[in-house]
């Protein structure tokens, strides 16, 4: 589990780096009750699930807790750069369809999650983690928050419920799309008959394989002991002219840690962009490239690399 939490902490400074802020970062913070209509407003819906027994309501009136008012459907750009984030960061925990995994509960059953509009209950559980208990904490920007949280809302968004259409194998697509994708966004870097060979005889379970090449070094220790993901290396250059070197431990708004090749640990505060910070993450076309895969692209990179046996 550690090891799990050292490589998820990891992934996830570097894919929250990798997401620029959207500009719907100042909703944030609005006030929980302005999406809330009246539970009559839902009058022939039914209601969608009930609370989890035993959590306290969060803060909100009486009386809309067993009935909850369906929401507005979200910005489909919205959903996409959250589904992109949840499901490199959270999937392998609570599942791709958010009712929980072997490491993490559903989602959909959490008191938290249903009283949630936009990220306002979510957020602090995702940036504090609950570390003790096997949910680790992640740096993102509120307005990824927002994103990932409309995202886990769609699982349930007016009645609809986009995982009943999870259909029971991941191997959906076609492999010759796949083959013809692969060609033009990643044979610059990888070769079917070189450092992929085998690839889908190395792994057995074809969805750690698409989590695998999703993002090289997430899906959890089995996932990540198939691959060796070089470390990401950063340059911090004092004002005195001054550069040191060595493979990223932390990256936040505060500061910048790191351990030279000596073995020797570095701390330094950053003030704005002093010192200067160069990040050099071996990953970063893997970061890039997870913003612009359609889902039928996933499934048929998926479905070509099961066939490099
Ligand atoms: C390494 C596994 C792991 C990862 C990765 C992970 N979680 Fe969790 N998460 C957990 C566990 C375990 C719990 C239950 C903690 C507890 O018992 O309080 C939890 C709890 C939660 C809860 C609270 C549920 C409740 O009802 O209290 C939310 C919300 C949540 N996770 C969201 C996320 C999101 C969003 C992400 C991705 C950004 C994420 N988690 C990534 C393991 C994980
Ligand atoms: C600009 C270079 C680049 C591009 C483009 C790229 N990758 Fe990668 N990929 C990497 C690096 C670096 C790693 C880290 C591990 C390594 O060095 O092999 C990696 C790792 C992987 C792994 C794990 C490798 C292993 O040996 O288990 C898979 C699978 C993979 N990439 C698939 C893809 C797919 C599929 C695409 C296109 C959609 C793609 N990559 C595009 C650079 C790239």
């Amino acid at each position: 589990m550690r090891y799990l939490h050292a490589i998820s902490a990891l992934t996830i400074v570097l894919v929250a780096a990798a997401f620029p802020p959207s500009p719907a970062a100042s909703a944030w913070q609005a006030p929980a009750a302005s999406a809330w209509q009246a539970p009559a407003a839902s009058a022939g819906q039914p209601p969608l699930r009930a609370a989890t027994a035993g959590q306290a309501p969060q803060g909100r009136g009486g009386g809309f807790r067993d009935a909850f008012p369906p929401r507005p459907p979200a910005d489909p750009a919205v959903v996409e750069r959250g589904r992109a984030l949840y499901s490199v960061n959270c999937a392998f925990c609570h599942g791709a369809d958010t009712r929980g995994g072997d490491s993490g509960p559903s989602l959909l059953r959490s008191g938290r999650v249903l009283d949630d509009q936009h990220g306002e209950l979510i957020g602090p559980i995702v940036l504090n983690g609950r570390v003790d208990r096997g949910m680790p904490k992640f740096t993102f920007t509120m307005a990824q928050v927002e994103d990932i949280a409309d995202f886990i809302h769609t699982f349930r968004a007016a009645g609809y419920d986009e995982s009943r259409m999870t259909p029971p194998s991941i191997l959906v697509g076609d492999a010759t799309a796949g083959a013809t994708f692969f060609n033009a966004k990643c044979a610059s870097c990888h070769s079917p008959t070189g450092d992929l060979h085998g690839i889908g005889a190395r792994f057995t379970d074809p969805k750690l394989l698409q989590q695998s090449w999703l993002m090289p070094g997430s899906g959890g220790r089995v996932a990540s002991s198939l691959v060796t993901v070089p470390p990401t290396m950063v340059t911090v250059t004092l004002p005195s002219g001054e550069k040191i070197d060595g493979e990223l431990d932390r990256l936040d708004d505060f500061g910048v840690s790191l351990t030279e090749a000596d073995g020797t640990h570095r701390s330094f505060r950053t003030d704005g962009d002093t010192p200067k910070v160069e990040v050099h993450d071996p990953l970063q076309p893997h970061k890039d490239l997870l913003r612009m895969y359609r889902d039928a692209d996933i499934h048929n990179v998926t479905a070509y690399l099961v066939t490099l046996k």
